[in-house]
């Protein structure tokens, strides 16, 4: 009996092991760098040499992560999205990278770059075919489970091209208790959501938190300040249903970082990154980082930047509101001073009007910061200025920015303790003034 009840609580452990999401992985945002967005279904290495989907762009891309400093800024993950494999399955239901652009096979790849100190990620799709119409992975979920167990893949986006959007929910479910088993923590990113959005069916986010790491929310991102706009603005106009559901362990993916390409301008860059830092959005640069300027790469490797992107409570933030074209972003993050948090915002400007823009807002009634006896006020801080002093606002006071056409401020704005009588009572963070 005592035998029976043994294996019962074993069966159920594992059971529950298996249905939910137990990796541990992605407590913060994952940052990292993939091909779509730059190199996109780009195959023939004759044509494109320095940008077919190979092995030769990955180990250039791994080594550039680690002598360019992505790698010590916190990008850590090397993937690759579609097009990589080859066009049939083998006999058994295996599939195989293509060989004359992946001449040793993925498990030395993945070897190359986690000799670097990186992590490696591949692309598969849970229909029939991928998006560009490579093998999917129906009816083969447990063989590339394994297979990628094997070649020891640290990241998998599986996307929803052929398949039915209201039924693929189980066969991602499934596919996640399948690579649970592997016992290879495997971070899942799932595209479900922009597929059901696609067709008008709300996704259910209660399920999407216990199957996938991150997901895809809604379209490609493309290379224009356009798309970038588009997206935020599916963001803000869904937010209320959308991020309640992100944080530690699960994240909101508004798809690739694409600064350092052809589409935006300086301006335009700042205003992806401060839009999607304040969203709490996974940082996968999609970009060739052989080529990105000396500008836009210390806007990507902006530490302060990165650590509100990866603040520790992983709250998404929000739109608050337009005053004069120019949108508010808020979220926010750590420190918390006498019950108070500190907040990013950002000031996002959807001008053109030729000059910087100008706008005064007050602290409680435009940005809906929270005041209370023990803070006399904010230590603003410039997220793109580093360099420059904190200016300190009073509660009651207001705050001027001048935001370039098209471009982006971005802040932190410290709570600061009221001094007392018997001396500074100053935060641990060291903000009172
Ligand atoms: C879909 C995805 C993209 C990319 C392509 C690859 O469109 O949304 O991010 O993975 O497929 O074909």
């Amino acid at each position: 009996m005592k035998g029976h009840i043994l294996l019962l609580g074993i069966a159920v452990f594992a059971l529950g092991v298996v249905s939910a999401l137990e990796n541990g992985l992605a407590r913060k945002p994952p940052m990292g760098w993939m091909t779509w967005q730059r190199f996109r279904c780009i195959t023939d290495c004759n044509k494109y040499p320095d940008e077919c989907i190979s092995e030769a762009l990955i180990k250039r891309m791994a080594d550039l992560m680690v002598s360019e400093g992505y790698l010590d800024a916190g990008y850590d993950y090397v993937n690759i999205d579609d097009c990589w494999s080859m066009m049939e399955r083998d006999a058994d239901g295996v599939l195989w990278p293509n060989p004359e652009r992946f001449p040793n096979g993925m498990k030395h790849l993945a070897d190359y770059v986690h000799s670097k100190g990186l992590k490696f990620g591949i692309y598969q799709d849970i229909g029939t075919n991928t998006c560009a119409g490579y093998p999917g992975m129906r009816d083969f979920y447990e063989i590339d489970a394994k297979t990628f167990a094997e070649w020891e893949v640290d990241f998998i986006k599986v996307d929803g091209c052929y398949a039915d959007a209201v039924k693929m929910v189980e066969d991602y479910v499934l596919l996640g208790e399948i690579m649970n088993k592997t016992g290879r923590p495997i971070l899942y990113s799932c595209s479900w959501p922009a597929y059901q959005e696609e067709e008008d069916i709300i996704p259910d986010y209660e399920t999407l938190k216990k199957t996938c790491n991150m997901w895809r929310n809604w379209d490609d991102i493309e290379d224009s300040h356009s798309s970038v706009e588009r997206i935020t603005k599916y963001f803000s106009d869904n937010q209320y249903r959308i991020q309640p559901h992100s944080g530690p362990g699960h994240w909101n993916d508004p798809d690739t970082l694409i600064l350092g390409n052809y589409g935006l301008s300086y301006e335009q860059s700042k205003s992806q990154l401060a839009v999607w830092t304040v969203l709490a959005a996974p940082l996968l640069l999609s970009n060739d980082l052989a080529t990105v300027t000396p500008e836009i790469k210390e806007l990507l490797l902006n530490r302060e930047i990165i650590a509100v992107d990866q603040d520790p409570m992983g709250i998404q933030g929000r739109y608050v509101q337009t005053i004069r074209n120019i949108e508010i972003w808020k979220r926010p993050i750590l420190p918390k001073v006498k019950e108070v948090y500190t907040h990013a915002i950002a000031f996002v400007s959807r001008r053109a009007d030729g000059a910087p823009y100008a706008i005064e807002v007050n602290l409680v009634e435009d940005l809906g910061l929270r005041i209370n006896s023990s803070i006399k006020g904010y230590k603003v801080y410039d997220l793109f200025q580093t360099d420059r002093k904190p200016v300190f606002v009073r509660a009651n006071g207001t705050f001027e920015t001048r935001v370039n056409p098209t471009g982006a401020n971005f802040y932190r704005f410290v709570p600061v303790v009221r001094n007392t009588r018997y001396g500074k009572h100053g935060s641990s963070a060291g903000n009172s003034v």
